[in-house]
C-alpha cells in the first residue's frame, strides 16, 4: 500500500516507463522521454510478451507492459502525432470515456510528469495558469524573478513538457485565450520583469492536452482562434461488452489492492455489473430489446468502476467480502438517480425487461440479481 491515497501515472507505472525507455531504441522527439512507439506501447500494452532490461545497477528484469485504454489504437497513435506537432490535443467526449485518464498517461510517458495540471472552473484566473506572484516579496522588493510564482503554463514552458488543462470549457473565454500566444508563438511575454527575463521562450517537448467534456458549456464556444489551434479527438464509450469487463476487472481489482482491501468481485458478478451499464447506456439489451434511457444520470465506465468498488468494499466491510448480486443492486439506485429521481424508474423497468427474461432461463446469476430489485432505492 502506497502513503499517498491515488498516485500519479508516472510513479504508479515507473518500472515500465524505466523498462521502456531501456530498451527504446527508435528516434525522440525533441523534450521527450520516450520515442513515440513506446509511448504507444505504454498506453496500449506490450501483449503478453515481457520487456527484458537491465537497470541502472546491471540488474536483470521482465517488465509487461499492462493495456491502459481500450479503444481504437489509431486514435491513441494520432493523439500521439499531434503532441509530436506545434497544435495542441484537445479530447472531447462524454463523461466518464477515460479522457483524463488517457491525458495523464500521455503525459507521463512523454514528459516524467502528469502533474502541470489546471483544472477549469468558472472561478479559474490566469495567474493560475501562467505566473502569479509571492505579494510579500513584491511588495518589498519590486517585481523580481525571485517574487514570481510560475504556474503550469510556465513550469511546463520552461521545462520542454506537456501541460495538462482539465475541463477547458469550464474556464471562462478570456482565460482559454491566455493559451494562444503559448500555443501559436510559444512564448509568454511578462511584462513586469525587464530584458531576457521578460521572456519566456517554450523548450522543444512544451505541448498541451486539454479535455473537455460533452454534457458540459460545449466547445463550440470556444473562441475560433483557439479551436484552430488544438486538433480535436473524440474518446467514445467503450464498444465491446468484453473490453468494458476487464476494464472494470482491472481498475476494480487496483483499487482495491492500493487501498489494502480483501474483496472478490467474481465474473458472474462482474457481467451483471458491466452488461447493465452497457446495455442501459446503448438504449438496448444485447438481444435488441428496446429500453428508456435516463435523462440525466451518467452510465459511464468510469461509473460502473465505482459501483463496482463500492460493492466491493460493502462485501468487505460488512459481509464475507465476496461481492454478490445483492451488494450490486445496493449500489445501483445512487449512481444512476443521481441528478434526477426518475431516473430510478428506468433501472426498474431495466430489471423487468433485460433482468427478469434472464432469471427465467436461470442463467448465471441473473436470478439473484432479479431477486435484489427491491434493494434499488
Ligand atoms: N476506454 C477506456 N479504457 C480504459 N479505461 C477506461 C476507458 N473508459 C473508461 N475508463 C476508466 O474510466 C475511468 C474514468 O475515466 P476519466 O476520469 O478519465 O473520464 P473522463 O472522460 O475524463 O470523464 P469526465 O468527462 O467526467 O471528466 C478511468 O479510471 C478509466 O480507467
Ligand atoms: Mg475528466
Amino acid at each position: 500500500m502506497a502513503d499517498a491515497l491515488r498516485l500519479p501515472a508516472e510513479r504508479r507505472w515507473a518500472d515500465e516507463l524505466a523498462a521502456l525507455a531501456a530498451v527504446d531504441a527508435d528516434p525522440r522527439p525533441a523534450g521527450w522521454r520516450l520515442s513515440p512507439r513506446a509511448v504507444q506501447t505504454f498506453i496500449l500494452g506490450s501483449g503478453d510478451a515481457p520487456i527484458a532490461w537491465t537497470d541502472g545497477d546491471g540488474q536483470a528484469h521482465e517488465t509487461v507492459i499492462g493495456k491502459k485504454f481500450y479503444g481504437a489504437d489509431v486514435l491513441v497513435q494520432r493523439a500521439i502525432v499531434t503532441l509530436a506537432s506545434d497544435r495542441g490535443l484537445l479530447l472531447i467526449g462524454e463523461p466518464g470515456t477515460a479522457k483524463s485518464w488517457l491525458s495523464e498517461h500521455l503525459a507521463a510517458a512523454i514528459s516524467g510528469s502528469s502533474l502541470l495540471t489546471v483544472q477549469g472552473t468558472a472561478g479559474l484566473t490566469e495567474d493560475q495558469i501562467k505566473y502569479g506572484w509571492n505579494y510579500a516579496l513584491l511588495l518589498a522588493e519590486g517585481p523580481s524573478e525571485k517574487a514570481l510564482v510560475p504556474g503550469p503554463l510556465y513550469r511546463a514552458m520552461q521545462g520542454g513538457q506537456v501541460m495538462r488543462f482539465e475541463e477547458i470549457t469550464r474556464a471562462p473565454h478570456e482565460v482559454q485565450d491566455t493559451l494562444l500566444s503559448a500555443l501559436s508563438d510559444k512564448v509568454i511575454t511578462l511584462p513586469e520583469l525587464p530584458g531576457d527575463a521578460g521572456v519566456v521562450l517554450a523548450r522543444p517537448g512544451f505541448n498541451l492536452i486539454a479535455t473537455a467534456n460533452t454534457r458540459d458549456r460545449g466547445v463550440n464556444e470556444m473562441s475560433s482562434a483557439l479551436k484552430r489551434r488544438f486538433n480535436f479527438e473524440t474518446v467514445p464509450p467503450v464498444q465491446a461488452l468484453n473490453e468494458e469487463v476487464r476494464i472494470v476487472r482491472e481498475q476494480v481489482g487496483r483499487l482495491l489492492d492500493e487501498g489494502g482491501h480483501t474483496a472478490t468481485l467474481g465474473d458472474d458478478v462482474l457481467e451483471l455489473l458491466v452488461t447493465t451499464f452497457h446495455e442501459v447506456r446503448q438504449g438496448q439489451t444485447l438481444e435488441g430489446v428496446q429500453l428508456d434511457r435516463p435523462s440525466q444520470g451518467v452510465m459511464s465506465t468510469a461509473e460502473a468502476v465505482s459501483v463496482g468498488l463500492n460493492a466491493a468494499l460493502f462485501a468487505s466491510f460488512f459481509a464475507d467480502g465476496q461481492v454478490t448480486p445483492e451488494h450490486l443492486a445496493l449500489q445501483l439506485g445512487g449512481v444512476v438517480a443521481k441528478d434526477a429521481r426518475e431516473d430510478l424508474k428506468v433501472i426498474r423497468a431495466y430489471f423487468d425487461v433485460a433482468v427478469k427474461p434472464r432469471a427465467q432461463r436461470a442463467e448465471g446469476a441473473w436470478k439473484a440479481y432479479y431477486a435484489a430489485r427491491k434493494l434499488l432505492s
